[in-house]
């Protein structure tokens, strides 16, 4: 459908039709739900029982009955519009991938976008229109339970993992019936809530949310996203929902967003319990008036837009624009043409390659003091509280996964062709039943971590330490000399701190989804080498947070990494584990960066000229393996203060034992610039730092400069 033809369209329907386009209702079997659509008063249905649906058990989707109430919206209302159906398809579907903070450590943006292509084909093929994914969220504190739904601290890995999510999700075909609709969430600073708490309030600057939060929405934006979802916080003083300088000015005006706007959950309605609108009239209002196109379940639009517009408190022109968008995307998504659902064939082997693979390049090697991978033919114990379990793999927001595909870590180790080795005790939970199996063997593989319920929405944490009775057990097993190999089954980083001394090795399995046993027990035989990297800092104890890899420096050295210093007397001030990083069983050297052109002119760099820096990457160990070089920069002079590395590049690469390869970054006006005190983009001249190494933490650099001639 052409604009014009969007524009006749919206022409010919009366005002409840045009608003009803902005309503979506929860799904419901009943006459009244057939009714209203009937009379065009809904626009799209969210396929979820309740308003946290990433905690509770969902009614599984009922594609007979999706099938017949858009019978209803496209043959018996007038307008004949079809509805959209949304659902939480978040980080999979039958099949799960991993939490999205495990597949940001991947770094591996094709596989994390062929892996959500099947997802993209396993929800279509459910009747799902839509999904309410991915989450951009910067967050930098790892008591946010959210943080496991997003892909860490940084904007640029953020960024890029969230592009090819969208990638993945709508295909480069929309109309393509295995195609579905992305969404954007949660626009904007929700990763930012004080102390953690979910839903709270944020304080942050426009320099600070044009730098950082803002990016990973430019970037979905740029990726041609279909929907973009509002957060249900506050922004110094203005919750998202009503702030039209945000929806209407920054999203669709300056970035060029032309999808849709949908409300989380409710969030219209909540204007009132932020007590910025006395009632729910006055909160759709606002919403209506910062052009929030979509109210999702509250029916603070239905309810009360129509009186609003008699009364010339929202005009039947913005009215207008926002259903534009509605249908535009509809149409855009192909639901004109194809409004059923049709169930696919759809390859679950091929998805759970995917499913593996991404875990296989998610779980990160935190610690190995040489006892991983294990010996050939040791006697290994597996034990552990993780031993036996299966649900809490998939984290947070599994609404549809297939328990069937699920193995427990001993389910995975009993499949190991050498599987007699392998000893596991009847009581995984019980220091007494564990010590009877050590008896026999040296090394104890240990299967530690959190439930999925400590994570996700709503869900959060004072203290992130490693939790105090596997402490306990640990103390315990050490004490006995045994060598101790902890996989550590977590939703978010973990303060190590206490912990950490008492294992040789530490590998951190994140919550992995449908193959995360099979990815530990290939991981600790050494059948699959590790190759994640943190997209998130471990910081040693709960209480230093915020910490986080991008920041300015400061007095002392200025050049510090994290603040690096003496201010706490009862921590150092460095991160446990840094940004970026995580170990291999193989080795890799870096050469030193070189740079074919260390000085541009700005208005070279203006015209799309670009540095390219590159380094030689060995794998010097005995194993072939994958590594992520990472190319970081540092402003050396700018006129607000910047941080000390910023990633602006990564390259995820595989290796044969002994090969060389050379990596190269360019690096041009989009990646030296940033938004200056005035909120306008720009590269400052000056000098800056490149570099290029497998860590933030790296020092292997290369100076460039930029000249401004005029
Ligand atoms: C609330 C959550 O914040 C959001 O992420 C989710 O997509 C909606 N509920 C719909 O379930």
């Amino acid at each position: 459908m052409k604009s014009s033809k969007i524009i006749e369209k919206i022409r010919s329907m009366s005002l409840e039709e045009k608003i009803g386009q902005l309503n979506q209702i929860q799904l419901e079997d009943t006459e009244q739900i057939r009714e209203e659509i009937r009379k065009g008063r809904v626009g799209s249905i969210i396929l979820a029982d309740t308003a946290t649906a990433g905690n509770d058990e969902q009614k599984r989707i009922d594609m007979n009955l999706l099938n017949e109430l858009q019978q209803i919206a496209v043959e018996e209302s007038t307008a004949g519009i079809p509805l959209i159906f949304g659902r939480d398809v978040i980080h999979g579907h039958h099949t799960v991938l991993p939490i999205p903070l495990a597949e940001a450590a991947s770094f591996h943006t094709e596989l994390i976008e062929k892996a959500y292509r099947a997802v993209a084909k396993e929800a279509a093929s459910d009747g799902v229109h839509w999904t309410f994914s991915p989450m951009i969220d910067i967050s930098r504190d790892p008591r946010w339970g959210r943080c496991i739904e997003g892909f860490g601290e940084d904007p640029y890995l953020t960024s890029e993992m969230g592009k090819a999510a969208i990638r993945g999700f709508q295909g480069e075909d929309y109309k393509n019936t295995e195609s579905i609709a992305a969404c954007a969430k949660h626009y904007l600073g929700y990763g930012a809530v004080e102390g953690g708490r979910d839903y709270g309030k944020t304080e942050i600057s426009d320099y600070t949310l044009r730098n950082y939060y803002l990016r990973p929405f430019q970037a979905a934006v740029e990726a041609d996203v279909a929907t973009v979802m509002n957060s249900f916080s506050e922004i110094s003083g203005q919750p998202v929902a009503s702030s039209r300088y945000l929806l209407h000015d920054v999203l669709k005006e300056e970035l060029g967003f032309n999808g849709f706007i949908i409300s989380d959950w409710a969030s219209i309605a909540k204007l009132v319990s932020h007590r910025v609108a006395k009632d729910e009239k006055e909160a759709a209002m606002l919403a209506a008036g910062a052009e929030l196109d979509m109210d999702m379940v509250d029916r603070c639009y239905i309810e009360h837009l129509g009186e609003l517009a008699a009364e010339g408190k929202v005009s039947e022109e913005t009215i207008d624009k926002m259903v534009y968008r509605v249908i535009y995307i509809k149409e855009r998504f192909g639901l004109f043409e194809h409004p059923y659902a049709e169930r696919k064939q759809i390859n679950y082997e091929e998805h759970l390659s995917f499913a593996k693979q991404c875990a296989d390049e998610s779980m990160v090697l935190l610690k190995n003091n040489g006892v991983l991978p294990i010996g050939q033919s040791e006697k290994i114990a597996v034990a552990g509280p993780f031993l036996y379990e299966k649900r809490s793999h998939l984290g947070s927001w599994a609404p549809d996964y297939d328990a069937g595909m699920l193995k427990s870590i001993q389910e995975a180790f009993l499949d190991c062709a050498d599987k007699d080795r392998f000893i596991f005790p009847q009581l995984p939970y019980l220091w007494d039943d564990i010590l009877l199996t050590l008896r026999e063997v040296n090394t104890v593989v240990l299967a530690l971590g959190e439930s999925a319920r400590v994570s996700g929405e709503n869900n959060c944490l004072t203290n992130i330490d490693f939790p105090a009775e596997q402490l306990a057990l640990i103390k315990k097993i050490k004490a006995m000399g045994k060598k101790l190999v902890g996989v550590m089954c977590f939703g978010r980083p973990i303060a190590l701190g206490e912990a950490e001394p008492y294992f040789d090795a530490i590998l951190y399995a994140w919550q992995s989804g449908s193959c995360a046993a099979q990815s530990i027990a290939d991981i600790v035989c050494g059948n699959v080498n590790p190759s994640g990297k943190l997209p998130m800092t471990f910081p040693r104890t709960t209480g230093q947070i915020p910490l986080y890899y991008n920041y300015p420096s400061f007095f002392g050295n200025g050049m510090a990494y994290y603040g690096e210093g003496d201010n706490y007397w009862d921590c150092k001030s460095t991160p446990m584990y840094p940004f970026g990083y995580g170990l291999s069983y193989t080795k890799f050297e870096y050469s030193e960066v070189g740079c074919e052109n260390n000085t541009l002119t700005l208005e070279e760099l203006q015209n799309g000229e670009k540095f390219r820096v590159s380094v030689i990457v060995t794998n010097t160990g005995k194993y072939t393996g994958k590594e992520t070089a990472q190319c970081y920069i540092s402003d050396l002079v700018s006129s607000m203060t910047r941080p000390v590395k910023e990633l602006k590049g990564f390259s995820k690469i595989f290796f044969n034992q002994g090969e060389c390869r050379e990596i190269t970054f360019e690096l041009g006006f989009e990646e030296l610039g940033f938004y200056n005190g005035s909120g306008k983009f720009c590269v400052e001249p000056g000098e800056f730092d490149v570099f290029i190494g497998g860590d933030c933490t790296t020092d292997n650099k290369v100076k460039i400069a930029v000249v401004d001639e005029k």
